[in-house]
């Protein structure tokens, strides 16, 4: 039996209604911004519930208007964490700023008791992300947010579809990024992202800001980029954003089906905990194991495609030695033991029972056990 990690081929397996728009918006030729754009942004908003949103090529895109929005300068300290995706500070350094790193949890996510000890009078703002599609407690950044006067930046590249006691990601933080990447819970056929906020001051400078600061096609009012998310994806958008509850929940039932038999393994895999009220994407479903990269080899010998998200946290990365400064001289003990030991399985909306019962076998062989 073969397990593919990729299901991009059955996704866009019967692409004709996508096309069909397509065909549309040929005829009409309204290739930058137009009808499409603008209704992806009105239906993505009001999934998400938040009052603005504001599309863009991509999720690191996203995350550099929003710290463009929020006049973040050169030498204001960024608090994120250290076990995320390269945009995530790539996005911070673009605009100067110093990224601040904490260590996770064992939820995979920012360790809050980390935030508040690398908080200074230089933190301007903290990146919570939402990693693998899974939340850390936004209800408690915000309050050390709110206490010690900081902005809030969710990066929320994973989290489309996610719910924190009924609330998405995204409707936290003064400003939030999304992505549309392909392997992402709502997806473009290509690049794709959003910045959502509530705040319409914000709102109002990042729809100028994204779209070279111009008022109307002969008047600038600042200068700005070109950030347009590119209509041809927001179709795709649309497209997704019909089936995004049933992927999210598919996803959802296939998780629970792992941590339901992965538990009985208990002595060599350590499934994460699962915090009751917050619904996750698994964007990434993730587990630490023992003999990680021997399982890895193993699975993949048996046609079981799998991950590591990531094998380096960004701590041991030869770009985080420019930040080794005396602000970011800290142990990473979780990021670094997870880098050792994380898998990520397919968890994906066509994985079928058969091949899940399939993986699961096999990791019980791998590590010698009989029942199942
Ligand atoms: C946590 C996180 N942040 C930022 C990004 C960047 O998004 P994009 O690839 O759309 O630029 C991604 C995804 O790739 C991500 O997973």
């Amino acid at each position: 039996m073969i397990v593919n990690y990729n299901y991009l081929n059955q996704e866009f397996s019967n692409p004709n209604e996508i096309i069909g728009e397509w065909k549309k918006l040929i005829k009409s030729t309204d290739f930058t911004l137009g009808k499409y754009v603008n209704k992806f942004e009105y239906k993505f908003s009001k999934f998400i519930g938040s009052k603005y949103c504001v599309s863009t090529n991509n999720g690191t895109d996203a995350l550099i208007l929003c710290l463009k929005a929020l006049n973040i300068q050169p030498g204001d300290e960024i608090i994120t964490v250290v076990n995320t995706f390269y945009a995530t500070v790539g996005a911070i350094v673009s605009v100067g700023a110093v990224p601040v790193f904490c260590d996770c949890d064992d939820r995979y996510q920012i360790d809050i008791d980390d935030v508040k000890r690398k908080i200074t009078k230089k933190t301007k703002a903290i990146i919570p992300v939402h990693w693998g599609g899974a939340s850390p407690d936004m209800y408690k950044i915000m309050k050390i947010a709110k206490l010690n006067k900081i902005k809030v930046i969710e990066d929320a590249c994973m989290g489309i579809g996610a719910s924190l006691k009924g609330k998405s990601p995204g409707t936290f933080g003064d400003i939030s990024a999304f992505s549309m990447h392909p392997l992402k819970s709502l997806n473009a056929m290509g690049d794709a992202g959003a910045v959502v906020t509530n705040n319409k001051k914000l709102y109002n400078w990042l729809i100028r800001y994204r779209n070279h600061g111009m008022i109307n096609r002969d008047t600038i009012s600042m200068w700005g980029v070109n950030n347009r998310m590119q209509p041809l994806q927001s179709i795709v958008g649309l497209w997704g954003l019909k089936k995004i509850k049933k992927v999210i929940n598919i996803r959802n039932k296939n998780a629970s089906y792992y941590d339901k038999k992965l538990k009985k393994l208990s002595k060599f895999i350590k499934v994460p905990r699962r915090i009751k009220g917050f619904k996750e994407t698994f964007a990434l479903y993730m587990v630490l194991c023992r003999d990680r990269n021997k399982l890895k080899k193993y699975l993949e010998k048996n046609k079981i495609e799998v991950k590591i998200h990531y094998p380096k946290a960004l701590n041991n990365q030869p770009a985080f030695k420019k930040f080794n400064s005396k602000r970011n001289k800290h142990k990473f003990k979780n990021s670094d033991y997870q880098a050792k030991t994380l898998l990520t399985l397919p968890v994906h909306q066509f994985i079928s029972r058969k091949q899940q019962d399939y993986l699961i076998q096999c990791m019980y062989k791998f590590y010698k056990k009989n029942e199942f």
